[in-house]
């Protein structure tokens, strides 16, 4: 298995940002598990779920993930819903560092509430899913975690720069 570094959280987090900025300053190749499910299938997550339903998309993501994992170190970003399985949390606890980004559910809610592209949150009311995604999951991310990093009241650079810090401490 390699030791990447691995972001979880929810939607909204900034993951792929905060990643991007953290595989810049690791040296290590960023990669977004979303990207990858997105390129194998050949159609964006919105026709996936159209097409395949939420279990679909998770299938795919399980396989995806165990892929990345035991492929070459790099940095991970995960989708929101990565924790939902019980086979996913395990391979997560198995190996390399996974971070939680999160932030206030104020924060969240308006960082992702009007996206057209998030499947989970076309629905009348998103705030309420956002909110209902947040407190199912919660303790999901935190039970894979080896670090927990807010990112409210700080800048993307000042919350990868912290990670890497403590990554490589
Ligand atoms: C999901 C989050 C999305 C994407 C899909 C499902 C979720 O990823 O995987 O729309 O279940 O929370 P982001 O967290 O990158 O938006």
């Amino acid at each position: 298995m390699s030791q990447s570094l691995v972001l979880v959280g929810p939607m909204g987090a900034g993951k792929s940002t905060i990643g991007k900025l953290l595989a810049g300053i690791l040296h290590l190749p960023f990669v977004d598990s979303d990207r990858v499910i997105e390129e194998r299938t050949g159609a964006d997550i919105p026709w996936i779920f159209d097409v395949e339903g939420e279990d679909g998309f998770r299938m795919r993501e399980t396989a995806v993930l165990k892929d990345l994992l035991f492929g070459e170190p790099a940095v991970l970003a995960t989708g929101g819903g990565i924790v939902m399985k019980e086979e996913n949390r395990q391979m997560l606890k198995g190996d390399g560092t996974v971070v939680y980004l999160t932030a206030s559910v104020d924060q969240l809610v308006e960082r992702t509430y009007k996206d057209k592209k998030r499947p989970l949150l076309q629905v009348p009311d998103p705030e309420a899913k956002i909110r209902e995604l947040i407190a199912r999951r919660d303790s999901l991310y935190r039970e894979v975690a080896d670090m927990i990093i807010q990112t409210d009241r700080r800048g993307p650079k000042a919350v990868a720069q912290e990670i890497a810090q403590r990554y490589q401490a």
